[in-house]
């Protein structure tokens, strides 16, 4: 079984540093911590308010960074001029409200068709590798192989706060293994991310089309108390 890999998402250090206005705790020394933990890749996502990632923050780890850098952006005009003038191995696209406290579902691909294909060519163009944030729907995913994406990340927020909430989880469960098992069945690589923790990889971790995880707000949370490389680890 192909080893399971971890990219590590470290908006929320940019949030903690936000909070005061200054330019400390720094988002990149947690990148090259995370480099060095053992992470397969590191995630920002560059939301359009900038709430948390910026622009120089982009620029100051994709500079520095050995390991891939996985971008998330939404699918903008804004957005794809950064991505295209950066050059990350990896983006994720994913919807953005402006009004939301985190991204709370996948892309729905059939509404944005049109405006992502022109994206998704352009960043393929540039040897971008190109993942849409999906929900684990069977529909969404053929559309996300037909506009030419390599990889689709499945939203498991909803089977994660069951797992958290001790509520039955068995159905959200099924779906993602269905949609994991689909997605590689067409070639598609698969990530599973959002909310996940040490109780909800338990289940995750064994599907076995799932390639990585990204996690992010869990990860800094946890180093509160462990240490972000211990957490890491
Ligand atoms: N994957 C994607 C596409 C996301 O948008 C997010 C949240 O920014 C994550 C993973 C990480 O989610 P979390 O912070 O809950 O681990």
């Amino acid at each position: 079984m192909p080893k399971i890999r971890l990219g590590v998402n470290i908006d929320h250090v940019a949030t903690v540093r936000n909070a005061r206005g200054e330019n400390y705790p720094d988002p990149l020394r947690a990148a090259l911590q995370a480099e060095k933990c053992g992470a397969e890749s590191v995630t920002i996502h560059l939301r359009e308010d900038r709430r948390h990632i910026n622009e120089l923050d982009l620029k100051r780890i994709i500079t520095k960074l050995r390991i891939p850098l996985n971008l998330e952006i939404a699918a903008t005009k804004e957005m794809l001029k950064i991505a295209l003038k950066r050059k990350p191995p990896f983006i994720c696209i994913v919807p953005e409200k402006r009004e939301e406290v985190t991204t709370e579902g996948g892309i729905d691909v059939k509404r944005s068709h049109n405006v992502l294909g022109p994206i998704i060519n352009e960043l393929k163009k540039n040897n971008i590798r190109v993942s849409l944030f999906v929900d684990s729907s069977i529909d969404q995913i053929k559309l996300a192989k037909e506009l030419g994406s390599d990889i689709i990340e499945i939203h498991a927020g909803e089977f994660c706060r069951k797992v958290h909430d001790r509520l039955d989880f068995q159905k959200e469960l099924n779906t993602i293994k269905e949609a994991a098992s689909f997605a590689e069945s067409i070639g598609l690589e698969t990530h599973v991310g959002h909310g996940v923790t040490f109780d909800s990889i338990v289940e995750l971790s064994k599907i076995n089309e799932v390639r990585k995880f990204n996690i992010g707000q869990f990860i800094i949370r946890e180093a509160l108390f462990l240490g972000l490389e211990a957490t890491i680890k």
